[in-house]
């Protein structure tokens, strides 16, 4: 337990709501005749509240010592159903715990497989995804063709039947991790010699040799792991280094489809078909890495890493709802209420700080698609102008956390007033996502950078998809939609190519993080990401910013600029393309030298300018999602210059105000 609660610890900097460990009670001759050996711990909250519930387990004696034994544990990050214990890895197959299993990831077609074996009679207990794996797999041995059956044929008859489709990796008991997807590795320990350092892949069937399906795979001498002499020998199963490195370097890295099994002692690698390329064995690798290396990765804070992971963040947020092919989108948080919604007067979104900016980004897009009033608001202004809301308002939280105390406030007042409430929050569980009539998880993976980034583009993705599904059935309007879910397609691509600019803005930090000041002017759809941008700097870089809509330069912020004062200006060919010209002459009249985010094939600003930063071509309201990252990555570069621990953000989370 201890070593399971410690790798727990270790996995703690990756976010999660809750945790659970399953253990075996002794023996594994003895494990195999009684499954009710199977202790299951789980609790919400800290890995800490965890430990405390195993030490006030009456039925577990910690102080017996086992020759074999057994352990699997997992950190939760909710995305089905809400943070509790019966929601917590791992998930059983009954109330036996005949088969436990804990699983990052998730499965898209759960809810048939869940439909099917309910109509078996299986019960479900959680709201997870999870459990559908360790009920499927009660129900295939339920129906074995005959007692031989090992647990190892039984997971990859699974694999078969389901054909998983997910990014999953799953660790059951006993023992038999596979994945497809996330990442596994084994790190393995013993102090005497290994057998071997490369395992030779077992395959179980050719395809063509029907008999082989239900036959095990070559398990001997030659093909397994395990110490020579037959002496002691640890397996650890992690998603993450980690969690292992204190008890080993040496480890070896599963592939996508790799099904991993330790019987007796001995290790051997699986894989159910054949492929062309397919690596005939796994080696084992010895790490070099120190804890805090492998925890930040290449990343020195999460701030940067979370920057980074925004080409899969806003697929994450897209997964399931866009349908590419056929532009359809689908938000299943709304669909009983988008009636209601098309119905409504007006649209009021309503948040704090970065969150704000995600509805400042897109308020234009919502009133074009959407054809009605839609106002943005601060919740903290909101509240103190005791703002009238209307039964037929729709108010729209937006809030990484969910628990952010003036967007809470806003929304109850709203609530009060008979307004519908839609919250689009990161956060499963929190208090916006249980408050809400309604809402859309943006699925974006835990923020644990205080300055957020990846979930400013989550929401705005959101935002987007509601945009669209507003007018699914407005003829005129079904160009410009194909328009915006073709460029939302593309994305991720854009942003990578975005991202790959990093080296360009920190240099751009290296001449500008000695100043006092920098502006940042735009308009249209990019004064969010003016306002966003300048947010960033202040909050981490403690250097003045101000985020300035350019069609206010005239009056008063132009007096700022001199050949002095560096300033930054988005221009983009989009409706404002002139007007953001004009804005640019006149910074250049009073001398400034402006360092300008364009589009990469906008020849006469790059021409024009002295300095660009030079961006890919999106949809004119996607656009903005391309023009922040820029500016993130100054933010985060600046920091570093000037000093500041950019660590010190990463250290907790950002939960109220
Ligand atoms: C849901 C599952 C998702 C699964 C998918 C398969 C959850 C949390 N989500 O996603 O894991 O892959 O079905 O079809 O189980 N809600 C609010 N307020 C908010 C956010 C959400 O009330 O601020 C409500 C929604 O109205 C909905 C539920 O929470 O009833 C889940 O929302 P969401 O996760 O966005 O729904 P799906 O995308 O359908
Ligand atoms: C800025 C930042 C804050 C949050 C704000 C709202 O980098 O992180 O401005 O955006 O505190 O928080 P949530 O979105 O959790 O309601």
């Amino acid at each position: 337990l201890e070593v399971l609660i410690k790798g727990l610890h270790r996995l703690e900097y990756r976010g999660y709501d809750s945790a659970g460990v399953g253990i075996d009670g002794g023996n594994s001759k003895e494990w195999e005749t009684n499954s009710k050996n199977i202790h299951l711990i789980k609790q919400t909250g800290k890995v800490k509240a965890l430990d405390e519930e195993i030490h006030r387990q009456q039925d577990v004696d910690l102080d017996v010592e086992f020759d074999v034994h057994l352990g699997i544990a997992h950190t939760r990050w909710a995305t089905h159903g809400v943070p509790s214990p019966v929601n917590s890895h791992p998930q059983r197959s009954d109330k036996n715990n005949e088969f436990i299993v804990i699983h990052n990831g998730i499965i898209t077609n759960y809810k048939d497989l869940k439909k099917f074996l309910e109509s078996k009679g299986y019960e479900f207990e959680s709201e997870t995804d999870t459990e559908t794996i360790a009920k499927l797999v009660k129900y295939m041995y339920d129906n074995r063709e005959s007692d031989a059956i090992t647990f190892a044929t039984l997971v990859e008859q699974y694999y078969i039947t389901v054909q998983l489709k997910a990014l999953t990796s799953q660790v059951g008991i006993s023992l038999h991790p596979s994945r497809r997807g996330g990442p596994l590795l084994i790190g393995v320990r013993s102090d005497h010699k290994f057998s071997t350092d490369h395992i030779p892949i077992l395959y179980r069937s050719s395809g063509k040799d029907k008999k082989s399906c239900n036959t095990l795979p070559r398990m001997d001498e030659d093909t397994c792991l395990f110490p020579v002499d037959e002496k002691a020998v640890e397996y650890y199963f992690a998603s993450d280094a980690s969690a292992v490195i204190e008890h080993t370097n040496r480890v070896i890295f599963l592939e996508d489809d790799d099904i991993a099994a330790v019987r007796d002692g001995h290790l051997s690698i699986h894989r159910i078909k054949r492929t062309a390329g397919d690596h005939p064995a796994r080696a084992i690798q010895t790490l070099q890495m120190e804890l805090q290396q492998i925890m930040k990765g290449n990343f020195s804070s999460f701030m940067q890493k979370e920057i980074f992971e925004q080409p899969e963040s806003v697929v994450n947020t897209m997964r399931g709802r866009v349908n590419f092919e056929n532009n359809t989108v689908i938000l299943g948080g709304l669909k009983d209420h988008i009636k209601e919604i098309q119905r409504c007067r007006r649209l009021i979104m309503i948040a704090c700080g970065t969150s704000y900016h995600a509805g400042v980004a897109t308020r234009q897009v919502l009133e074009e698609l959407t054809e009605l009033p839609v106002m943005v608001e601060l919740a903290s202004d909101f509240l103190d102008r005791n703002t009238p809301v209307f039964r037929d308002d729709v108010c729209f939280f937006i809030s990484q956390s969910g628990e952010t105390a003036d967007s809470l406030l806003a929304l109850r007042y709203c609530k009060e007033r008979g307004a519908l409430t839609v919250g689009i929050t990161n956060t499963v569980g929190s208090s916006v996502s249980r408050e809400t009539d309604c809402g859309v998880h943006i699925n974006a993976g835990p923020e644990i950078g205080v300055a957020s980034t990846k979930a400013y583009t989550s929401q705005f993705v959101a935002l987007i998809m509601f945009a669209l599904l507003m007018c699914d059935d407005r003829i005129s309007v079904q160009p410009r939609r194909r328009e915006i879910i073709q460029g939302l397609k593309v994305l991720p691509d854009l942003i990578k190519e975005v991202l790959s600019l990093d080296e360009e803005i920190q240099k751009l930090a290296a001449e500008l993080y000695q100043q006092k000041s920098v502006l940042i002017m735009g308009r249209g759809y990019h004064y969010a990401t003016c306002l966003e941008g300048a947010l960033k700097i202040k909050e981490i870089t403690y250097m003045h910013s101000e985020g300035i809509l350019a069609g206010e330069l005239k009056h008063g912020p132009l007096a700022l600029v001199d050949k002095l004062m560096p300033v930054i200006m988005i221009i983009m060919r989009d409706h404002t393309y002139t007007k953001c010209q004009n804005a640019l002459q006149q910074v250049v009249a009073r001398q400034g030298r402006p360092i300008v985010i364009c589009d990469k094939e906008d020849y006469e600003t790059i021409k024009n300018s002295s300095r660009t930063i030079k961006v890919p071509h999106s949809v004119d309201c996607l656009q903005g999602i391309l023009s922040v990252i820029p500016l993130q990555l100054l933010s985060f570069h600046l920091a570093v210059l000037r000093g500041y621990d950019v660590r010190l953000f990463s250290t907790h989370f950002h939960l109220t105000s």
